[in-house]
Parts: structure tokens; sequence; C-alpha cells
């Protein structure tokens, strides 16, 4: 009997429904049964094949079921939808309590900390900080610096030299031009250090490296002596290496000073014993320094009978491999974050 296949239709097509829990399976329900080619659509299509007596009665069971269905989709369409809309919102939920990526931070390199450091402390001493060319003309690198050409003591600094056809022009092998630039530019009282990159044309091994840093120490004026110089390098060595140092300084040798001299301070690992970074002797050499040779106080136009001065310059990696036990030179410019993130020190 037709009402007894409508009461089945009904009944299916509800626990289908019923059972319907996402969109997908929902569309699939629709097109089953009230799509173009669904079973109401074409039930209702049949109608007129029915006996005429049968038809108003049929006709509105069949009726009533597609508007029951209607509704019944809508709703469970609305229930599925909202569920899932709540699904994604509680998936999607950021927990703000929960604790941040913590951004890598870098840190300042050690010889960029170590010029910090030296150049603090003879700021606090009264003396300036400049800065200068890394190309330079020889003239300033050597001449002025009572390094004439041909001198022996010109191959000491093994120059890079930058192709020039009027001037001899080459990458600084220290920072002591930077003394004559200074005193050209200036008159006396001077006192200026100056931290810098400098180049020299050398093999690199474990302490040596073609490109290196230097800081360089002037100060010039009217009754400056050898005991100003052996005071404050002796009050810049203990405020960098502690109170507690002893100094020595001994003859040396270089073209733009006399007399010269080296200093050094007691060994801060065996405070003198001799251990391997003293390599035995009790004392490490931190720097060249001596007083302003007076034919380089007449080359910037100073009258050496008035004026007199001194001048330091130390290696800047080598006073970290000191200070840090940093066995090889070349570990400062490889970019090996597991060597470099060691100095992870915070400076301001
Ligand atoms: N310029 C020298 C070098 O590179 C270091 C030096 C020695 C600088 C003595 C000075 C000084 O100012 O007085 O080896």
């Amino acid at each position: 009997m037709e009402i007894e296949r409508i009461r089945a239709l009904r009944e299916r097509a509800l626990r289908e429904l019923a059972e319907a829990s996402t969109q997908e399976q929902l569309a699939t329900w629709h097109a089953r049964y009230l799509g173009r080619r669904g079973e109401i659509t074409l039930l209702l299509r049949g109608l007129g094949s029915l006996a005429p007596e049968e038809r108003p009665m049929i006709g509105r069971a069949a009726n009533d079921l597609k508007e029951e269905l209607q509704q019944a989709y809508v709703r469970q369409e609305t229930a599925v939808r909202e569920r899932e809309l709540a699904a994604r919102i509680a998936a999607e939920t950021i927990d703000v309590t929960l604790p941040g990526r913590t951004p890598r931070i870098g840190t300042l390199h050690p010889v960029t900390q170590m010029i910090r450091d030296v150049t603090n402390i003879f700021a606090h001493l009264g003396f300036q900080v400049v800065e200068g060319p890394e190309v330079e003309y020889g003239y300033y690198a050597f001449d002025a610096l009572n390094i004439p050409p041909e001198h022996p003591a010109r191959d000491v600094w093994d120059t890079i030299f930058i192709e020039s056809e009027h001037e001899e022009i080459v990458l600084r092998p220290h920072t002591s031009p930077m003394q004559i630039r200074v005193m050209e530019r200036r008159q006396p009282p001077i006192r200026v250090v100056v931290p810098g990159r400098c180049y020299r044309y050398e093999a690199v091994d474990a302490t040596h490296e073609w490109h290196f840093h230097q800081i360089e120490g002037l100060a010039v004026d009217e009754r400056i002596t050898m005991a100003d110089l052996k005071g404050t390098l002796a009050e810049f060595a203990r405020q960098l290496f502690g109170r507690e140092r002893r100094v020595r300084f001994r003859c040396d040798f270089f073209p733009f000073v006399e007399p010269g001299v080296d200093f050094a301070i007691d060994c801060m690992f065996c405070r003198g014993e001799g251990c391997r970074v003293c390599g035995d002797s009790g004392w490490i050499e931190i720097l060249g320094a001596g007083m302003v040779h007076p034919q380089v106080l007449r080359n910037v136009g100073y009258d050496p009978e008035r004026y007199t001065g001194w001048a330091f310059g130390m290696g800047v990696e080598r006073l970290v491999m000191l200070t840090y036990g940093v066995p090889d030179i070349r570990y400062f410019y490889q970019g090996d974050l597991r060597f470099l993130q060691q100095f992870d020190r915070i400076v301001p």
C-alpha cells in the first residue's frame, strides 16, 4: 500500500538525517531525498499514475512528508553548523598563558667587547676616542712615522698594497698612522685612543690573522714624561686585569718612539710562577710603547723642544686570547656560534 511505503520512507529518511553529523553527510542526504532526483521528488512526480480516488490522500501525505523533511533538514543543518563552528573555535583558541618563544638575541663580538672595555678605561683617564681610515697613504703609515722608504723596519709591517699610479696606498698595517692625522689637525694638549681594524700580508696561523684590531694611544703636551706613560699604563693594566697586577717595562725598538718599550704584566694565571700561558716566564707582554720620536713631532710641525709625548699600540685579539684563554686567533673570524656564544656578557 502507498501509505505504508510513505511511512517507511519517512522513518528511514528521519533516521538517516539524525545520523548525518557533517555538512558533507547532510549534502548527501539532501540529494538522496529532496534533490532533483531525490526520492520525495520522484514520489510526488509519480502521483499522476495513481488511481484518482487515491490521489488526494496520498498526495497530501507526500506533500506533508516533503514539508516535514525540509524543516527537519534545516534544523539538523543548523545544529551541525553550530557544532562544527564551536569545535573550530575550541581548536583555534590561543592559550595566552603559554610561555612565548624566546627570540634569539645576539651578543657583541668578543673583540668589540674588549675594544669597549679598553676605550672605557682610557676615556675615564681623560682620553678621547677617535677613529681613522683603514685605507691609508704610505706617508701616514710609514714615512711620517719615521719609517722612510728604504728603511729595513718597513719590512716588519708586511703590508697589503692597493694598486695606485701616483701615491703609495696601503691597507693600514697598524693604527699608528692616526697619531700623525690627529697631530696634524690639532695642537697639544692631545690625549686620544684609536681603536681600529688593521691588515697585514701574513700567513694565517694560530697567532696570526691577515686582519685584526689594534688600539693606539697618544698623549702630547708640554712636560709629558716617561713617568706619565708608566703610571697611565700601570693603571690601565690594573683596571683591566686586576688591582694586584705588577707591571714591567723593558727596552724595545719602534722607529716612531725613542726610547721604545715593551710593556708586560705579571701572569694572572700563575701570578708570576710560570705556566703555559706566559711561556714559563711569569710575564705577559701586552703592548709596545715609547716616547714619541722628536722627528715624528717635527713631521707634524710641532717643536720637540716645547712638546713631548708618548704613544702605545696593542693588539685587541691578543688581549681577548689572554683574558679568556682562547688558543687560536682564527676562531674570531670563522663566525662559529659555538665559539661566539661563550662571550654572552651583556654590554650596554
Ligand atoms: N704600531 C706598532 C705595531 O703595530 C705598535 C706600537 C708600538 C705602537 C709602539 C705605538 C708604539 O704607538 O709607541 O707593531
